[in-house]
């Protein structure tokens, strides 16, 4: 087991190149299921997750293999071949819960899938009754056995499908799900991340017919078949919010190439009124810079245009010294504070009620041993060692390297203290 030292005390200076999304990444593969033939992929992060993707669609005789920095899929197609082709054993459902992304592009393609039923996880129950409503709607038989969700088809068939709540993953399931469908498929309550658009740009250089992704209606007409393609992965709006929390909490001035900013908004403008300066050079491009300390101020997390949930933990570490009292509510997950423990570890003022955090700013964080329970924790506490005081153990950084491609490296080459080490 490896862990992160981080010293505080050095700047944030120079150039960072964010990597491409994670959660674009992974549906954007799943959709390699929808048809035969080559696909290359450009800007993929080197992630676990993204092995954990290759080596599932592996199991459904989707090969992959690296040509430079580029992933090429070869799909020989999966009819004709015995069950396990159409089945994600438990060991890969455990590790990444995204594995319920190959659920609706196989049952389009092959009219059958066994899928190791995802359980909760750190950040809460996350049921997937949405994602199996729809295909039910669509005229899939769906049974749950033995841990596994068994749904075969004749044919998936176009439908109004009305969401109870926005979903990522359910959204971009049905869509993957409905360009194959007989007649016209409508998700009303759509989630309109980027990711999304970003896959349905994908589906419709393969041939899908496809509209209104990025709103929270999207018509999907369903086609007789789909061809390959090549593409390139947006830039991860996580990862580039991210490192403008470290710059919040470590100081500095720093470039961020290659970041989605169009798609950044709303965490820019929360971190401008925290005081930190923010430029958008162009749509790639970001410069910030830390002047004045940085003053507190409430985030809600909400769906897509709203904060995202996924940056909740790395704010709150930034709000833990800030000036003033700042009110952190969490929309979308239930239990998502596990890294409360872990800054007040480090000496945070954090008091928990009902769904929000009520995060008083103290004057100084000191460094400790902390451990990551999921991944936008883990880098919420990295964040937090970056002004914490002193020396920072953080433990347990297999989460982190699910979902930060080299972030050690990246933050050392703008100047930060940081190493990986071997855990005693
Ligand atoms: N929900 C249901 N039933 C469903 C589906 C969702 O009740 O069938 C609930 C969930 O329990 C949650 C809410 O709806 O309370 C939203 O969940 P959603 O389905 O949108 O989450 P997801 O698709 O499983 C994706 C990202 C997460 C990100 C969330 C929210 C991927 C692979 N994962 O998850 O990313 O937090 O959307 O934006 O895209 C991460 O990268 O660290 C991460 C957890």
């Amino acid at each position: 087991m490896e862990k992160l030292v981080v010293n505080s005390g050095n700047q944030l200076l120079g150039d960072v190149d964010i990597s491409g999304a994670k959660n674009a990444a992974l549906p954007l593969l799943a959709s390699s299921i929808l048809a035969e033939g080559e696909y290359c992929f450009s800007n993929v992060p080197d992630l676990l997750d993204i092995k954990t993707m290759l080596t599932l669609l592996e199991g459904l005789c989707i090969s992959s293999k690296f040509k430079g920095k580029d992933i090429i899929i070869k799909n020989d197609g999966q009819d004709g071949q015995d069950d396990k082709s159409h089945m994600v054993a438990y060991d890969l459902v455990k590790k990444m819960r995204a594995s319920i992304l190959v659920l609706g592009p196989l049952l389009a393609k092959t009219k059958k899938a066994k899928i190791s039923f995802p359980g909760g996880c750190a950040i809460g129950e996350r049921p997937i009754d949405q994602h199996v409503k729809a295909l039910i709607a669509m005229g899939a038989r769906i049974d749950v056995k033995h841990g596994y969700i068994e749904a075969n088809c004749d044919y998936l068939k176009g439908c109004d499908i009305n969401f109870d709540m926005i979903t990522v993953t359910g959204t971009e399931n049905i869509v993957m799900a409905s360009v194959l469908a007989k007649g016209e498929t409508v998700i009303y309550n759509a989630a309109q991340e980027p990711e999304v658009v970003d896959l349905c740009n994908l589906l419709r250089k393969m041939g899908a017919q496809i509209e209104g992704d990025g709103s929270n209606t999207i018509r999907v007409k369903g086609v007789e078949g789909l061809e390959p393609a090549s593409y390139r992965v947006m830039g991860d709006r996580i990862e580039a919010s991210t490192f403008l929390c470290a710059l919040a909490a470590a100081g500095g001035d720093i470039i961020l190439r290659n970041a989605p900013a169009g798609s950044m908004s709303v965490v820019i403008e929360k971190l401008l009124e925290t005081g930190l300066e923010i430029h958008v050079l162009d749509n790639n491009t970001i410069r910030a810079r830390k002047g004045i300390a940085v003053k507190s101020a409430d985030i809600v997390t909400q769906p897509y245009p709203g904060f995202p949930t996924d940056m909740q933990a790395q704010f709150m570490a930034v709000m833990s010294s800030a000036a003033g009292v700042s009110v952190i509510t969490e929309g979308i997950f239930e239990n998502r504070f596990m890294h409360v423990a872990e800054l007040k570890r480090m000496g945070a003022d954090i008091v928990l009620k009902d769904h929000s955090a009520i995060v008083k700013g103290v004057r100084n964080l000191t460094g400790t041993d902390v451990v990551c329970t999921d991944l936008r924790a883990g880098a919420g506490l990295v964040v937090a060692a970056l002004l914490a005081e002193g020396r920072s153990n953080i433990h347990s950084i297999y989460h982190i390297e699910r979902g930060y491609d080299s972030f050690d490296e990246k933050l050392r080459l703008l100047g930060a203290d940081i190493k990986k080490v071997e855990s005693e």
